[in-house]
């Protein structure tokens, strides 16, 4: 039997698996970094704490695996996306990785509209300016800190870096080189157009390549220091969200995923770069060779959740917290949720926005307020499939993973709101999964990515759950009222966020 190890370089941690010809997954380990954050909107990462803790990961990996480590044939990445990396002229790090979430660079995205302009930013790159994308973060540092610019030679995405790190070799592939809003998204290159607007040398952008592709092997130290093999063979891989929807079968038109993880992404696949969303949600290639993905994002989806159990349930468990919304009618009982706690993205790019409870009654309790929080969670998935609707995708079933895919309620209610099939996967195990995946179809285990996941075990469907009627008439009059909190409460929150130290 011979393994691959699907590497996902999250915002907390990373996340190793080490997967089996079947798609088994025989052994799993996490280790955690902190997050940097000196100032309010500041968000960074020390790249090198993602070095030590995967090497670290990996040699517990090979150290806990019965079998040969020469059977382990290649290494497959996933990464959070967007994050900033930047290198000298040596390959040393210039400065911390500024991250996904930091929000620095309000300015700088509206540099991008004024130099750029909006019509030919979303011709080429598919996507607005927001403030998480690479591109902004790169224009701060040239605004803000051009003693470290001007020694720039390249930038890197988070988990280029680290396989940088564990080869010698720069690339970078296209799924996330999409979300630097410097990829010609058709085209598939740089684009000379937008450097040469903002005066950024093109020689920047690290060489592009497929995510399934070969690029190169582990140096003979990280042989050393992790027990594999100086023969593993490792592969480009891609941003952990184009890698969530491969390792969710989200590999052919039609095919549409909802994520409940600490933010919340509802997104679908798209078989050619001709769709049209004018911005409204994020237009990115896909890990599969040549197919794209359409992607809405909530900003704090199992982070609402969190927050509400971290304030108002710490004794809880999240099972047990969960356990009590089930009993709680459908609209709990008058009361509504808008997950805007640390603002929006999809539909509403608003980072002063802030989230609302609207209508509390002293009938209320606890359990109330827990389902009134998920089903705002589920509502603000829905306003992204909303859009997907409106410009012709006809979706019908839709692969529920992470958080949300863990609770039967959830589940259901994701049925009701969506109006669409849910499916709960065997054993879902998100980004990590596709990362081994794209590894195991680069190495030619599989003809497709496509053979690989019908072939491999913990995507095969565990659960489907259906719409139910009722519920779905309920749940469309809610939404209707679910929508309007947004213009209701957004000059408030903008007056309030004085308020806000
Ligand atoms: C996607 C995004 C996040 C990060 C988190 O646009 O910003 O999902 O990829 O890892």
């Amino acid at each position: 039997m011979k393994y691959m190890i699907g590497i996902d370089l999250g915002t907390s941690a990373v996340k190793l698996l080490l997967v089996n010809q079947k798609g088994e997954v025989i052994k799993e380990i996490s280790k955690s970094y902190p997050l940097i954050q000196e100032k309010p909107g500041h968000s960074e990462q020390e790249p090198e704490a993602w070095v030590d803790q995967t090497i670290a990961g990996v040699a517990d990996l090979v150290r806990q695996f019965d079998g040969n480590p020469a059977d382990i044939q290649g290494i497959g990445f996933s990464g959070q996306m967007h994050g900033l990396v930047l290198l000298d002229e040596h390959h040393q790090l210039l400065k911390n990785a500024i991250l996904w979430n930091d929000t620095r660079t309000t300015e700088e995205c509206h540099e991008i509209y004024s130099r750029v302009g909006r019509e030919r930013l979303l011709a080429i790159t598919k996507n607005e300016a927001l403030e998480g994308f690479t591109l902004p973060k790169i224009l701060w540092v040239k605004n803000n800190e051009p003693h470290i610019f001007e020694r720039v030679k390249t930038f890197l995405l988070p988990k280029d870096y680290l396989r940088y790190r564990l080869t010698g070799n720069l690339h970078t592939d296209y799924s996330d080189a999409a979300g630097t809003l410097l990829l010609d998204v058709h085209k598939k290159s740089w684009s000379k157009e937008i450097c040469d607007l903002l005066d950024l040398d093109i020689a920047i952008c690290p060489p592009l390549v497929e995510s399934h592709e070969r690029v190169g092997a582990i140096t003979a130290e990280i042989a050393k220091a992790t027990g594999l093999s100086t023969d593993t063979i490792v592969f480009a891989g891609g941003a952990d969200n184009a890698c969530g929807a491969i390792g969710a079968g989200i590999l052919e038109e039609g095919m549409t995923m909802a994520s409940i993880g600490t933010s919340g992404v509802l997104l679908t696949y798209e078989g050619n770069g001709d769709k049209d969303f004018q911005g409204k949600v994020h237009f990115f290639n896909h890990g599969v060779q040549d197919a794209f993905y359409s992607m809405g994002v909530t900003l704090a989806a199992g982070h609402s959740l969190t927050w509400f159990k971290d304030k108002f349930a710490q004794d809880e468990n999240f099972n047990d917290l969960l356990a009590e919304t089930a009993d709680v009618p459908i609209g709990a009982q008058g009361l509504l949720f808008t997950p805007y706690i640390v603002g929006e993205r999809t539909p509403h790019v608003d980072a002063a926005i802030r989230g609302s409870f609207i209508g509390m009654d002293r009938s209320h309790e606890r359990k109330h307020f827990a389902r009134a929080v998920i089903e705002g969670i589920t509502f603000s998935l829905n306003e992204s499939l909303e859009i997907f609707r409106d410009h012709g995708k006809r979706i019908d079933t839709i692969i529920s993973i992470g958080g949300g895919a863990k609770n039967e309620t959830w589940l259901q209610m994701q049925a009701d709101v969506f109006d669409a099939k849910v499916v709960k996967l065997q054993s879902e195990q998100g980004p990590g999964m596709g990362a081994a995946m794209l590894a195991a179809y680069g190495a030619g285990w599989f003809s497709s990515l496509k053979q690989c996941a019908d072939t491999f075990e913990s995507l095969q469907v565990q659960k489907i759950y259906f719409p139910m009627k009722e519920h779905v008439d309920s749940y469309k009059k809610l939404f209707r009222l679910y929508k309007q909190i947004y213009t209701a409460t957004r000059s408030l929150n903008q007056e309030l966020a004085a308020f806000r130290k």
